[in-house]
């Protein structure tokens, strides 16, 4: 087999906060695919860096009384030595603010430019008039115009979640100094994504086979049929003062920060191969940055990334790249969000747990490894970190069924044995057999991200490898003196298995084989290595314990601390993610007609909401589905509606089985992983902990419609 040339990259975090639990999904999911990729001996790169520009960062500084420079500097060694204890690996770690990112993202300004896509543009904004400064719409506040909820961010309202412009906001004010805002109009630069040659290419380009089929879904909906012209212009330009790259031929504008960001995977990756360049020491291979970046490279490049930011690098980063001259992604592998015991991390339950605070509770990253690989699936659902079921599975799986094979096995082979294996007979027996067998499988789940797969293919293995230790009872054998030999082979042949179950783990678990390595005395195991098996007598080092039980208490601890740190943080930074479906405003003004519709709804409008009072005639559980119950509803009709419902968490089906409830009638099927859904129930949820569905007023009978 060839060996393939790869470029790894995971979302840039920005510089001004600290690395939680939600970000690691992201970084952990994708080293597991990096070491597996390099196990399999092609040649795998990882690059990331800090996402360090915008005017929250400049804002934070000032208010530290430091320099931008400085605080992202800071930040930098804090990630840094987050992702190393969680063992994330990059071959680069840089920062957007650099020379090399510097270079490209003028680079393909300049090339845009010179293919007529750049476009000058006078638009309104707010600008506070004593700071100087226009305003993020994160950073303008006021009255929320549709529930007049008060200190309202100025691009949607946390109280009633309506979405609206700035300019919408009654008695505005600025976040930066409580000045009155102003209108004002300043020249802005567009991207013409609504150019014909932007379309055409973005619709071939999700053609092809580049997204999971989720993305490809929203991509066909941003983009409209064929014929239809949906994408706006992109605003790339921010006025001074800000702190990131200026525009090249201006004085005082500013690359938006994501016009900089994705670019900073290219300035990453430069700086890789400029190091590689530099050594001069022949022994690491010169990487050469044009074989993977130029228009024909035959390297592949994957951006894996949070599902919030697909929208940026599934049209904008494509199309810069496209008519800048360079290749486009091979693929882009997007994920869902974290939820912690079902619910969205939240400071005052103390879930919003820092990468920080996990490694002085817990220590081991390894747990927390183990426990993502066995939830990710490869699509873009969220996954839950239920902290019940995260100690089970670490003490049950990997303590209770693979540590404890070298832990009951190890120390028979030191004491009795001279720490020297059995003479083997030179072909697998029936177990290492079983063992070696799926190697090619669960190599496909790690390629496809289909983790938990894996880990449930390697769980039935080592439910083998225990049952064979059960069976021969080594801790018996080794009583009865006429039994030395078979206690010899027994304790050799789980050692074996051990070791093949460890190469098959090593992605998630890179440290602890690390330490198997040494115990067992292999050197560095490959995936291939899998094929072959310890050789007779064998030596191995003495055993030492390799992973220990997840205490219980210190999760409460943790938990518990996160609650005591509760402090307001700085909120500024999401002005980058609620930005994605702004661009597509391209910084409009509002009209006041736009107004009027904006905040409400008409009576037609919703009428289209054909709304049925439903009766539960059944309710079950869906094998597989961690959050779905399957309900079948009559509401009237011949036939009753069958709706999945992510109503698990809060209702047992025994006890929903016989009531009343509400249901959307007329929305459209949805076809989902395990049948046809055909409506929705409704049910109210809010910051505190519930889920609740509705019922209606005694009396109601099924397919009576609500209005
Ligand atoms: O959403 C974020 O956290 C951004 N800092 C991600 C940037 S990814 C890439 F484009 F750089
Ligand atoms: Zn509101």
């Amino acid at each position: 087999m060839t060996k393939r040339k790869i470029l790894v990259t995971s979302a840039l975090p920005y510089a001004n906060g600290s690395i939680h639990l939600g970000h690691l999904v992201e970084y952990i999911q994708t080293d597991i695919w990096v070491r597996f990729q390099n196990m399999q001996g092609n040649t795998c790169h990882y690059v990331c860096a800090d996402d360090t520009h915008g005017t929250p960062i400049m804002l934070r500084a000032e208010k530290e009384g430091i320099t931008p420079e400085q605080l992202i500097a800071r930040v930098w060694q804090e990630h840094y030595d987050d992702f190393a204890a969680f063992h994330v690996k990059f071959d680069n770690y840089g920062s957007t603010n650099s020379s090399e990112t510097r270079e490209f993202a003028q680079g393909i300004y300049r090339k845009l430019k010179a293919e007529n896509l750049i476009e000058v543009r006078s638009i309104e904004q707010f600008y506070d008039p004593v700071k100087n400064m226009f305003l993020p719409d994160r950073f303008i506040k006021g009255e929320c115009p549709k529930c007049h909820a008060k200190d309202q961010y100025g691009d949607n309202c946390e109280a009633c979640g309506a979405a609206y412009a700035p300019t919408d906001l009654i008695n505005p004010f600025s976040a930066v100094s409580g000045a009155k805002p102003e209108l004002r109009n300043s020249d802005h630069y567009f991207f013409k994504l609504s150019d014909p040659r932007c379309q055409q290419f973005l619709r071939q380009w999700t053609r092809s086979d580049t997204l999971q089929t989720e993305a490809s879904n929203k991509m066909q909906e941003w983009l409209g049929a064929e014929g239809e012209n949906k994408l706006s212009d992109w605003d790339i330009s921010r006025d001074a003062p800000y702190f990131g790259f200026k525009i090249p031929g201006t004085e005082n504008k500013y690359f938006y920060v994501w016009l900089d960001a994705p670019v900073g995977y290219m300035g990453s990756f430069k700086q890789l191969c400029n190091r590689t360049q530099d050594s001069g020491n022949g022994i690491q291979e010169k990487l050469n940055f044009d074989d993977y970046w130029k228009q024909d490279s035959d390297a592949e490049l994957y951006h894996f990334i949070g599902k919030d930011i697909l929208y940026f690098h599934a049209l904008f980063w494509p199309a810069m790249l496209q008519h800048a001259g360079y290749r486009t992604p091979t693929k882009l592998f997007a994920h869902g969000f974290l939820t912690v015991n079902g619910e969205k991390m939240s400071k005052s339950r103390g879930t919003f747990i820092t990468a920080r605070s996990y490694v002085e509770h817990i220590k081991n990253t390894e747990y927390l490894r183990y426990y993502y690989a066995a939830k990710l699936n490869g699509t873009m659902e969220d996954l839950d970190l239920s902290l019940d079921d995260f100690v089970a599975k670490v003490n049950s799986d990997l303590i209770g069924k693979y540590i404890n094979i070298a832990s009951r096995c190890a120390g028979f082979i030191t004491k009795r044995f001279d720490g020297k294996l059995d003479k083997e007979i030179g072909i697998p027996t029936q177990l290492i057999g079983i063992l070696q067998e799926p190697a090619a499988q669960i190599a496909e789940m790690y390629e496809t991200r289909n983790y938990s797969r894996a880990m449930r293919a390697i769980g039935e293995l080592l439910n083998h490898v225990n049952f064979f230790i059960d069976t021969h009872k080594p801790w018996e054998l080794a009583k009865d003196p006429s039994q030395t030999q078979s206690l010899h082979s027994i304790c050799s042949e789980a050692l074996r298995a051990f070791r093949i179950l460890t190469i098959y783990l090593k992605p998630v678990l890179p440290q602890l084989a690390r330490n198997v390595e040494v115990f067992l005395n292999t050197g560095d195991l490959s995936w291939e290595d899998a094929q072959t098996f310890l050789p007779s007598e064998h030596k191995i080092n003495d055993y030492k314990h390799l992973m220990t039980r997840l205490d219980p208490k210190l999760i409460e601890a943790m938990v518990a601390a996160n609650q005591e740190s509760l402090q307001p943080q700085p909120q500024a930074h999401s002005e980058q993610r609620h930005a994605a479906h702004q661009q597509q405003e391209a910084k409009k003004v509002v009209t006041e007609a736009e107004k009027d519709t904006g905040a409400f709804i008409s009576i037609d409008d919703f009428m289209k909401v054909d709304l049925r009072v439903a009766k539960i005639v059944n309710a079950e559980h869906v094998e597989g589905a961690e959050k779905l119950l399957k309900l079948t509803l009559d509401i009237g009709e011949a036939q009753p509606r069958t709706v999945f419902a992510g109503i698990k968490s809060a209702y047992d089906p025994e006890k929903l089985k016989g009531r009343m409830t509400v249901m959307v009638a007329n929305l459209a099927p949805r076809k989902m992983k395990f049948g046809m859904s055909e409506g929705m129930v409704l049910a109210a949820s809010g910051e505190a902990p519930g889920l609740f569905i509705l019922s209606p007023d005694d009396g109601a009978q099924p397919g009576m419609r609500i209005k």
